[in-house]
């Protein structure tokens, strides 16, 4: 009868933690209204507003630039992740920061709040 009880402690406590693992992404994931704050935080909203345009193009110059194009959300994930060369609009070059999500989920989500801009 011990026995029993415990077996299904443990198998309780294997269950909350199977549920704990499979809703931690959920959790760490970015939703449309997150997106905004996230980016502040980052620091892209130093070089980049929604409507005009500081050191980078602005998000709608973005998404005018990609407008019905296929690639768009691939070209801006490159952007975003791989450190590319950028000329910042009073001509000097820098790398282009590299955001700190690598969550596919997070990065299109992104990409797609700008191209709606
Ligand atoms: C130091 C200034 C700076 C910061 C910080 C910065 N960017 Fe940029 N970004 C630029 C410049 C300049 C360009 C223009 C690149 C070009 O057209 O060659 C650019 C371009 C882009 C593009 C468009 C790429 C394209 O294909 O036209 C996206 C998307 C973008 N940035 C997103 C971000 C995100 C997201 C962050 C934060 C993680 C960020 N940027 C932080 C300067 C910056």
């Amino acid at each position: 009868m011990k026995l029993k009880t415990s077996f299904i402690k443990l198998s309780a406590i294997a269950a909350v933690s199977a549920i704990a693992s499979f809703s931690s992404p959920a959790f760490a994931a970015l939703d449309e209204a997150a997106v905004e704050p996230y980016l502040k935080k980052q620091g892209c909203m130093k070089c980049h507003a929604i409507d005009k345009e500081k050191k980078g193009p602005s998000y709608k110059k973005v998404a005018a630039k990609y407008k019905g194009k296929a690639d768009g959300e691939a070209k801006t994930i490159k952007n975003m992740t791989e450190g590319l060369k950028v000329k910042l609009e009073d001509g000097t070059e820098e790398e282009h920061k590299v955001i700190d999500t690598k969550d596919p989920a997070d990065l299109k989500l992104i990409s797609k709040w700008i191209l709606s801009k």
